[in-house]
């Protein structure tokens, strides 16, 4: 707070200011060995990512993997590794660029000491992994296994069919759905195989014959994009899907049976792929419809599961997409 004052008062910007008068005006670097998740993390998830994260990108800046941390936002390189003085975020966060905002650019700004902290941990090599608690990350290190996940309430779980790599982040967000539910996002997919399928699943609901409805938005994907609902599951490697493509211009149905995808319906449409899309799966014995949009566009049949099962969010390789909470009718 105090550089900010000084820097205000005098009218020093960096600019004017050489590299060694900057490093004197900043908070000094903490004295030890910092931890990214203990340290680090937490400061970025309270104070940036709202505005710097998988929802947000003020400024093209991302702040929720290392890479996009360090190469920055529109104005380029945001941590020099191993140099934080003159690291633009570091400069930011005192306050000492006058071309830009301080950071936050809202609430209290940083204390000296949470500045010091990520000045050590720039200079330490920017590692962004570390021996602190991390629910992310110890998903990510559990494989073939399931993570039980508390945003939607008990009963959930993520898990993935033909997992290659740690399972994908899924995890509660700000935004709120087209008619305010709450939403969760797979904000990171975590790993680059094609061929998984990444799952949110209710594992308590058991159904059979209904109707499932759920409001989607693409986030990202290169390889994939968009995303569905999965039912009647009597586990990750079995159960039908029924998802959005806005890469592939389709909405399709499949059957996953001991962990192989068939195809069985396919109805091509078009939308643009970052807007809110909603499917509704109706089963009834073993009729299927599939509406998007409440427009159905395609009528099925499937005898393969005709017990009642879970029901789930579902994605496709590295695709990250928001979804509402799904809304479940039994009949
Ligand atoms: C309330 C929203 C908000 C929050 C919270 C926020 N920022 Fe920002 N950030 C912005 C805006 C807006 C800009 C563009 C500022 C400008 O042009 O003056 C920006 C720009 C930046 C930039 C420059 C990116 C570029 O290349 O243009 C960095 C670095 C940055 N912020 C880091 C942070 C850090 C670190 C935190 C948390 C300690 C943080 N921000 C918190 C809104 C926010």
């Amino acid at each position: 707070m105090k550089n900010v004052v000084l820097s205000t008062l005098l009218g020093i910007t960096l600019g004017v200011m050489g590299s060694a008068a900057a490093a004197e005006a900043l908070p000094p670097p903490a004295e030890r060995v910092v931890d990214y998740h203990k340290d680090i993390a937490p400061i970025f998830s309270d104070r940036c990512l709202k505005c710097h994260g998988v929802k947000k990108q003020k400024s093209d800046y991302r702040l929720d993997t290392r890479e996009d941390a360090i190469k920055g936002g529109s104005e380029g390189a945001a941590i020099l590794v191993g140099n934080s003085a003159e690291s633009m975020m570091v400069q930011l966060l005192a306050g000492l660029n006058e071309d830009f905002d301080l950071m936050p650019s809202k609430g209290d700004p940083l204390t000296a000491e949470q500045i010091g902290l990520i000045r050590a941990w720039i200079d330490q090599g920017a590692v962004w992994e570390g021996s602190g608690p991390s629910a992310s990350s110890a998903a990510a290190e559990k494989r073939d296994d399931r993570v039980p996940f508390s945003g939607f309430g008990e009963g959930w779980v993520v898990e993935a069919t033909a997992q290659k790599g740690p399972l994908a982040t899924w995890e509660m967000i700000d935004e709120k759905g087209p008619a305010g539910e709450i939403c969760v996002a797979l904000s990171k997919p975590n790993h680059s195989s094609a061929g998984t399928f990444n799952l949110l699943c209710d594992t308590r609901t058991k159904f059979k014959n209904g109707q499932i409805s759920v409001a989607l938005k693409s986030i990202s994907g290169e390889e994939d994009q968009g995303g569905g609902l999965m039912w009647r599951a009597k586990d990750k490697n079995n159960y039908y899907v029924a998802r959005f493509n806005p890469l592939e211009d389709n909405l399709r149905l499949y059957q996953v049976k001991d962990g192989k995808r068939t195809k069985i319906a396919n109805a091509d449409v078009k939308k643009d792929f970052d807007v809110w899309t909603t499917l509704t799966v109706g089963q009834q014995g073993n009729k299927i419809t599939i509406s998007m949009d409440g427009k159905v566009l395609i009528e099925s049949e499937a005898t393969t599961f005709s017990e009642a099962g879970g029901i789930g969010l579902w994605t496709k390789a590295d695709a990250a997409t928001i979804f509402t909470r799904p809304k479940v009718t039994l009949n």
